[in-house]
């Protein structure tokens, strides 16, 4: 069964992406992220590594730089380091999902076909959200990972139920395991399990936990899986109103680390924390890399308040660079950018060690870089330390106990700021990696990722001390080829 239908589908789109392309304004636009040739993407989706590649797809617009229909883009890379394009895999063509081609996950089946779990969205009116969605789990299979057939829908829910999406699944045992986040009927954000032996019949098996937050009234892009000794849980409740520096987003993520077994309920050990403490980060998803590393994809856009790009760019979003997820002793969950991102950004300076007065410049003019800074903060009397990076200011103050991005000068909206807590003993080390458009700052335990803008002209990199002196042991400057 060929889709005919999906395949016009994919090519118009193509058609008019490719035409939208052509006014793509690259001042902000990643260098080493991944995101769409132009146009709007979202959540990361599909990611796996099958046939010797990593493969990563993500929620895309292809007409235009705002979200709209919901169709699947797709890039690969053999290593992590370079990626490929490939064409759309996925475009709405069936009742099911004939207003997107939404968020879900990938896995081998036992006939060494990719298989791709989404979700199909309709609107329940038949225009707009107002009235809810009408949503199902639908199959869609492939060879060779690149070109996809859709085998329809897997999973029909309670059709009363206005949220009910995301499919993430995996294999434990002989049984596939699915779960997806629903909105109830009395409107408490869940996470529904589903298990199949084949892929392709699926009963349900629980509602495997319920956010004890009444406010989160839906759990987006849930992700169950084993880490450690441990499970975590990684979900995107909407509800929950802003809380100090948390839930400072229209939409945030986070975990709960507990534990689960088949045929039980997730137990959570820890409460709810965020992931990342940015403008933007959204929907991770993650997947196991064949030699067992957990690993994390996020999306940096916002569906609230335009990005920077947006309207006057061509495009809008782009994936975080891939994270490695661990579990440390006190339960927390740290992301660290992979090892293999040393090898998108060879080029290393090494400034020694120095202490800073006022303001040190490392580089006149550097739209990308992956910078490594210890700081011995015990030796130090500044109040903070900072790196401003051209219109950014990306910081540690020793008061407040906190690493944060503030983009108070940037050129358009929006500005203000982010922060996450650290706690330094005596030294700490920030690891900042700058993009045209972005900057991810990893310190301690912790990470605030958010979308920059820079005006135009020179980019200059300067490591700035206030109220004393700081003492740097170490900084590394890698940037790209
Ligand atoms: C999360 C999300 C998902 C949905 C997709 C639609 O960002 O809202 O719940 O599947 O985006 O693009």
């Amino acid at each position: 069964m060929t889709d005919e239908l999906m395949r016009t589908r994919i090519e118009k789109a193509t058609a008019a992406n490719k035409k939208l392309a052509e006014k793509l304004n690259r001042r902000w636009y990643p260098r080493f992220h991944i995101a769409a040739p132009a146009g709007w993407i979202n959540d990361p989706n599909g990611l796996i590594h099958f046939q010797g590649r990593y493969h990563v797809f993500f929620q895309h617009h292809p007409y235009s730089d705002e979200w709209g229909p919901m169709h699947w883009g797709h890039v690969s890379s053999p290593d992590l380091v370079t990626w490929e394009r490939h064409p759309i895999a996925l475009a709405p063509s069936i009742e099911e999902d004939k207003d997107g081609v939404f968020s879900g996950s990938a896995i081998v089946g036992p006939d060494g076909r990719l298989n791709v779990f989404y979700t199909g969205h309709r609107w329940r009116n038949g225009k707009d959200g107002t009235d809810g969605n009408l949503q199902v789990q639908c199959r869609a299979i492939s060879e060779d990972g690149i070109h996809f057939e859709k085998l329809g829908v897997v999973v029909e829910g309670p059709s009363e139920l206005l949220d009910f999406r995301d499919p993430k699944v995996w294999k434990q045992g002989d049984r596939y395991y699915m779960v997806f986040g629903a909105q109830s009927a009395d409107h408490r954000g869940q996470v529904w399990m589903y298990v199949s032996r084949d892929l392709e019949t699926w009963e349900f098996d629980r509602v495997v936990f319920q956010d004890p937050n009444p406010d989160a009234y839906m759990l987006e892009c849930p992700d169950l899986f084993p880490l450690g000794d441990h499970w975590v849980l990684v979900y995107c409740p909407m509800g929950p109103a802003k809380d100090g520096y948390r839930n400072r987003n229209g939409h945030n993520a986070g975990y709960v680390v507990g534990d689960w077994a088949p045929s039980q309920d997730f137990t959570p050990l820890t409460e709810y924390r965020p992931l990342d403490w940015g403008a933007n980060f959204y929907a991770p998803q993650t997947f196991e890399a064949p030699d067992g590393r957990r690993l994390m994809f996020g999306w940096m856009g916002a569906f609230d308040d335009p990005v920077a790009s947006q309207g006057t760019d061509n495009w809008a979003g782009q994936l975080t660079v891939p994270r490695e997820v661990l579990l440390l002793d006190d339960l927390q969950v740290a992301l660290r950018p992979v090892a293999e991102l040393t090898r998108v950004l060879p080029n290393e300076s090494d400034f020694g060690s120095f202490t800073v007065t006022g303001a040190k410049t490392l580089a006149e003019d550097l739209t990308c870089a992956d910078i490594e800074l210890t700081l011995d903060y015990a030796a130090s009397t500044a109040e903070r330390i900072g790196l401003q990076l051209a219109d950014t200011f990306v910081y540690y103050d020793d008061l407040a106990h906190r690493v944060g991005i503030d983009r108070r000068q940037a050129p358009v909206e929006p500005r203000g700021y982010r922060a996450a807590p650290v706690d330094p003993d005596d030294e700490l080390t920030l690891r900042v990696l700058v993009d045209a458009g972005s900057v991810e700052v990893f310190a301690g335990d912790t990470c605030v990722s958010s979308l920059t803008a820079a005006s135009d002209g020179p980019r200059a990199v300067t490591l700035t001390a206030e109220g004393g002196d700081a003492v740097v042991t170490a900084c590394h400057v890698r940037t790209l080829d």
